[in-house]
């Protein structure tokens, strides 16, 4: 048995009973493993989310989506790049939420028993991305057009996550390939506190899976929605009360519309008119949208009677939003800049390496090698927007193709 397995079930309402909540948004492309790490060791946010993952994918067997739930794994907490410090083996994402998207019930289904198997504190299914070829297909916030499925999937979630509970197995996912029912057990088995060298082969990663602790089975996963004020405009009363039909746990509403995507200004009334319907419901609830400092997220607490919120794009590069004002940090944005660039590409490889591990005859690769630290380019330039004169650095931060090109870069203008 290990030390770190997580027995002890989380629950939204036991959060809340802690106090507000301010929690990191999830954000595809944005919220990996390395990012939420990151977030967690400077700002602690309350709760963090996976990115979100495609549930048909996941059906049509594509290996690839499974780096997306790569959390806490020992390889990552413990490596150099994380730093020395005392905390460091403590550093947890826990609660972590897995996040799902599509419009398949069954794919719904098969996906929440991964999640389940993989020990993640909570299922979140995403019922508010505004990405074209999201909606057109009716999933993401498409869903708000089409209540009844919306409604089907959240029963299908949670008959998974209680099917999980009474013993189901991975044999209850038919349309789920090896590889990826391989893969579960790994990130399970990393979270657990094993590093990849300890699982080397197929079989090795089945066996210390049937070790893990049973009473990881009773923990209750609860089921989560996340969602938009309304399809092109807000049917806010409507909608929420269509969701709280289906009774997730937590809800969380971002306070525009799906027509609006990211433009104008989140309208916090709306959030405030379905905090009074939430709220009778017993649920818990988070608004979302515009909140850019822990100040903002209590004057939202105060005004407009949510449990919490969740914080989005002010985390780029300043994982500090989730401290007070007064808050002394003893790391720069940059130095952190400079760990997280290493934290990444040491993911990556863990990635590739359990890739590997589970489909060594067909290698996977997320991106050319050559490619690889391409996507971590936008965190650099996040993490000097305040500096004088950054267009100059930005455009040399541009062209790095790896965490020791950024390191030399920000040592070279003396930012380290
Ligand atoms: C780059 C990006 C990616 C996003 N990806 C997701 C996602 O995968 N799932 C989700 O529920 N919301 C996603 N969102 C929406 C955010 O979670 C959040 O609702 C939105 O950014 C508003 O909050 P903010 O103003 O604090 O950024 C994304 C937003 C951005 C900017």
């Amino acid at each position: 048995m290990r030390k770190k397995q997580t027995t002890v079930s989380f629950s939204w309402q036991a959060l809340k009973a802690k106090g507000s909540i301010i929690g990191l948004a999830p954000m595809d492309g944005v919220t990996d493993v390395a990012y939420r790490l990151i977030q967690k060791k400077y700002g602690q946010p309350d709760v963090v989310f996976s990115e979100f993952v495609n549930v048909e994918g996941l059906c049509h067997g594509v290996l690839k989506l499974m780096h997306h739930f790569v959390y806490d794994a020992k390889d990552l907490i413990k490596s150099k790049s994380l730093g020395n410090l005392s905390d460091q083996t403590s550093l947890s994402e826990r609660p972590v939420i897995a996040q799902l998207y599509g419009k398949n019930p069954e794919c719904f289904y098969q996906a929440a028993l991964l999640v389940a198997h993989m020990g993640f504190d909570g299922v979140d299914v995403n019922m508010g991305c505004p990405a074209k070829n999201v909606t057109s297909n009716g999933a993401g916030a498409g869903l708000i057009k089409t209540p009844a499925l919306a409604q089907e999937i959240v029963h299908q979630v949670k008959q998974a996550v209680a099917d999980y509970r009474a013993g189901a197995t991975l044999d209850q996912a038919p349309d789920i390939s090896d590889e990826i029912k391989l893969a579960t057990y790994a990130i399970a088995l990393l979270a657990s506190g094993y590093t990849l060298v300890e699982l080397s082969l197929p079989p090795m990663v089945r066996e210390l899976y049937t070790r893990l602790d049973p009473k990881l089975r009773e923990r209750s996963i609860p089921v989560s929605i996340k969602t938009r004020t309304g399809y092109d405009k807000p049917t806010t009363h409507s909608w929420i009360s269509t969701l709280l039909e289906t009774q997730p746990e937590a809800l969380s509403l971002h306070g525009r519309t799906l027509r609006q995507a990211y433009t104008g200004r989140a309208d916090w009334d709306e959030i405030a008119l379905a905090a009074a319907l939430v709220r009778d419901a017993g649920v818990v609830f988070l608004g979302n949208g515009d909140v850019d400092s822990v100040e903002t997220a209590y004057e939202k607490i105060n005004t407009y009677g949510v449990d919490g919120v969740l914080i989005g794009r002010a985390s780029f590069g300043n994982p500090y939003v989730f401290r007070s004002k007064d808050f002394k940090p003893d790391k720069s944005l940059f130095q952190i800049a400079v760990e997280h660039a290493y934290l990444y590409e040491e993911s990556t490889k863990l990635m590739h390496k359990l890739f590997d591990l589970v489909s060594p005859d067909q290698p996977v690769r997320l991106i050319m090698k050559e490619k690889l630290f391409l996507p971590f380019r936008k965190h650099l330039s996040w993490y000097v927007k305040g500096v004088p004169e950054a267009k100059k650095l930005r455009a040399k931060l541009m062209q790095v193709s790896s965490a020791s090109e950024a390191e030399a870069i920000l040592r070279e203008s003396r930012l380290i």
